[in-house]
């Protein structure tokens, strides 16, 4: 017995895909240096790298492709997303780019200098990186609640109120804008609630600091709320995101996620003199204003996912779904984040590997075994991705080892998962297939994509 809703759509296209042998995936781990990033995907089973513009679009998205207007300038998908997203979201100017990061480094290069700090519940990899490159500060403000993996708690993802409130005082002055990562997709995916955001709007306009929004998934945020939040179960998806927009002065989001699309993103914010700044600078880097760095059909093809992403009937399936692989993990005794987020199953690798010391990355580690065992790539969320070194070159671990599996959206079904979780069965029941790893190239910036390891 299923116990979350089928899939409510049906499967019109199909793409192979293909379990490579032991000895060929032993090879290939080998050639990738241990590292799954650098696996070509064809040699991957099921890939849960990313739930990042993997989305498998609807037949009216693919419809909207063919619908492109490639003009260079004033394209009427343009119209059609900046009409939509503005529904959605309420911000006055709503400027497309061709991702996430391309929009956290046009708005932050126009606004931040060196020495500015930016508080948050949690900022994503790319979103701290923009940030440092600038010479400015990332600073994680999230709940205790929401470090400890096995802890329930229903907004795993809120801001830390009090620590937000003393951060400001002690920082006044040096604070261009704070931020909400909804949902904290690092901490595991968890939501944030509209509380905690309208509270943590509150005391940053308090000290007139603008406060903007990580939107990514912002559709998976706003289904937990419904669900979780005392006195909004009977209101709209779509009500709740316009009321938690209304608390912030803008937003960046990544469409590769809850825009159901391949590729492309947006910056979306009220104060005209910050927009004249950001497209000023979009035509250096990304294109004119209204296409940014995509194609017309990108446009559409988001303006439409958009829409899509803020079905119920969509939002009850997604989230059933990432809850029930997390129950099947749970059952086999693999500890995990636990209530299951939004997007994807973090499984708690210091938990599985107590005895295996967090230098020689656990978490890096049962990645290769995941792979090598079953040809899954999985991505490591621990050491690897977020330790760094003090200036003796000695190792500060973050808060929590984690191996993110990343459900893309509308591609894998029920029986993926189960073979998944028989091939965690597999490993939970001889942990020595797992192998502590030494990192033997690294380079400065967000080592995890390409540094290279040896076993131990
Ligand atoms: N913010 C968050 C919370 C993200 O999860 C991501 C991307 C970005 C910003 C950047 O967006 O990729 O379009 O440039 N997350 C992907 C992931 C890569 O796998 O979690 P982007």
């Amino acid at each position: 017995m299923i116990d979350f809703p089928a899939e409510p759509y049906r499967i019109k296209s199909i793409e192979p895909i293909k379990l490579r042998s032991r000895s060929e995936r032993e090879e290939i781990i080998r050639k990738a240096k241990f590292n799954i990033f650098k696996i070509p995907a064809d040699d991957i089973y099921i890939d849960f790298l990313t739930d990042s513009g993997t989305s498998a679009m609807s037949d009216n998205q693919w419809a909207g492709i063919m619908q492109g207007d490639e003009s260079y300038a004033g394209c009427r998908n343009y119209y059609h997303f900046e009409e939509t997203i503005r529904a959605i979201t309420g911000f006055k100017h709503i400027v497309p780019v061709h991702q996430g990061r391309a929009g956290e480094h046009i708005l932050f290069s126009s606004i931040l200098k060196p020495g500015d700090n930016v508080p948050c519940n949690t900022h994503f990899d790319t979103t701290r990186a923009n940030i440092e490159y600038l010479g400015a500060e990332a600073h994680d403000l999230l709940i205790d609640e929401g470090k400890q993996a096995g802890l329930l708690h229903p907004f795993k993802g809120n801001i830390n109120l009090e620590k937000l409130g003393d951060f400001i005082k002690k920082n006044n002055g040096k604070i261009p804008l704070g931020t909400m990562t909804v949902t904290n997709n690092t901490g595991g995916g968890q939501p944030v609630s509209l509380e905690n955001i309208r509270r943590a709007s509150e005391i940053l306009h308090s000290h007139g600091i603008p406060f903007f929004i990580d939107a990514c998934r912002y559709a998976e945020n706003c289904y937990f709320i419904k669900m979780r939040e005392p006195g909004q179960e009977k209101r709209s998806v779509r009500e709740i995101a316009r009321e938690m927009f209304s608390y912030a002065d803008g937003c960046i989001m990544s469409a590769k996620k809850d825009g159901l699309a391949n590729i492309g993103g947006f910056i979306g914010l009220n104060n005209d003199d910050w927009h004249e700044r950001v497209t000023n600078k979009m035509i250096l880097i990304e294109g004119f204003r209204t296409y940014g760095g995509l194609a017309g059909r990108d446009l559409e093809a988001i303006a439409r996912g958009m829409e899509e992403a803020l079905d119920e009937g969509y939002l009850a399936h997604r989230v059933g779904q990432i809850k029930s692989f997390g129950d099947l993990l749970l059952e086999a005794a693999i500890p995990i984040v636990q209530p299951t987020g939004g997007h994807a199953v973090f499984v708690d690798a210091a938990a599985f590997l107590p005895d295996m010391p967090r230098d020689v990355y656990p978490g890096w580690g049962l990645t290769v075994a995941l792979y090598r065992e079953g040809g899954i790539r999985a991505v490591e969320i621990g050491t690897v991705m977020f330790g760094k070194r003090d200036r003796n070159g000695k190792q500060i671990f973050p808060p929590m080892e984690l191996v993110r599996m990343a459900v893309p959206r509308r591609v894998y079904t029920e029986s993926h998962l189960k073979y998944v979780v028989s091939v965690f069965k597999r490993i939970a029941e001889n942990r020595k297939m797992i192998h502590g790893v030494r990192i033997t190239y690294e380079p400065q910036f967000l080592r995890h994509f390409t540094a290279e390891f040896e076993e131990i």
